[in-house]
């Protein structure tokens, strides 16, 4: 791993500080995930329709610049927990990247994406601590499961990326990068569910 750059970005803290109001949007409407199963069938909805749509970039990302490499999609596993728990496929429309800027488009998204594994392991962790009061039966964690091994390599990723970046331009567009990724997250959690009282029928398999 290349450490001996100068003064690098701290691009992890820059992006934590330039994404939080979005952050604490989600945090907010998603408050409940660990204790209510319907907020929890939400969860998983928002983020099947959001990586569909944003892992397919990192991923060819990765195929061209090896810095970006490896990256492990989530949305298999997100699929398995949406159809355990009979929710209908959403799907959000994705917001227009620019082919040019791919490496710094995927990086703002990867940062947006594996940063969420973070809070996904949290949410987790209170899974467990809820699931004797809070759900009935335990619901489908095989997305929240995936997440458990990521968090010491997330820092490492970030610091390396900070590295890599050029000009101050580079940063305002992996900086609008991430911006959009949390914008489809956001968007996706606020689409009309056609079947939104289906939801109560959490825990049923389809
Ligand atoms: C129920 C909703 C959520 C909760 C409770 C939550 C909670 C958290 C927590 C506790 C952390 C910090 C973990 C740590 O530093 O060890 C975190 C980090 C993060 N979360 Fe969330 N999160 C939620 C939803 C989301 C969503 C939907 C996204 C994606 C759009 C997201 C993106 C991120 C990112 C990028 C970070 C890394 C921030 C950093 O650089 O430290 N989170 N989240």
């Amino acid at each position: 791993m290349p450490s001996g750059s100068a003064a690098p970005v701290r691009l992890r803290e820059h992006l934590k500080r330039e994404t939080d109001p979005q952050h604490r949007r989600l945090d907010l409407a998603f408050a409940d995930v660990a204790t209510s199963p319907q907020a929890y069938a939400r969860f998983i909805s928002m983020n099947h329709a959001a990586h569909e749509v944003l892992e397919p970039v990192v991923e060819a990302g990765a195929q061209r610049f090896p810095l970006l490499a490896p990256f492990t999609p989530m949305r298999g596993y997100l699929d398995e927990d949406r159809r355990a728990l009979g929710l209908p496929l959403q799907t959000v429309t994705p917001s227009t990247f620019e082919e040019d800027d791919l490496f710094l488009t995927a990086i703002g998204i990867l940062y947006v994406l594996e940063g969420s594994r973070l809070g996904a392991r949290f949410i987790r962790h209170r899974i467990e601590q809820n699931s004797v009061h809070g759900f009935a039966d335990r619901p489908p964690t095989r997305y929240l499961d995936a997440t458990k091994g990521f968090f010491p390599r997330f820092d490492d990723r970030m610091t390396r990326f900070g590295s890599s970046l050029g000009d101050g331009n580079a940063l305002i567009l992996v900086t609008r990068a991430a911006q959009n990724a949390f914008t489809i997250f956001e968007r996706a959690a606020d689409e009309p569910h056609p079947q939104r009282n289906g939801l109560l029928a959490v825990g049923k398999p389809e």
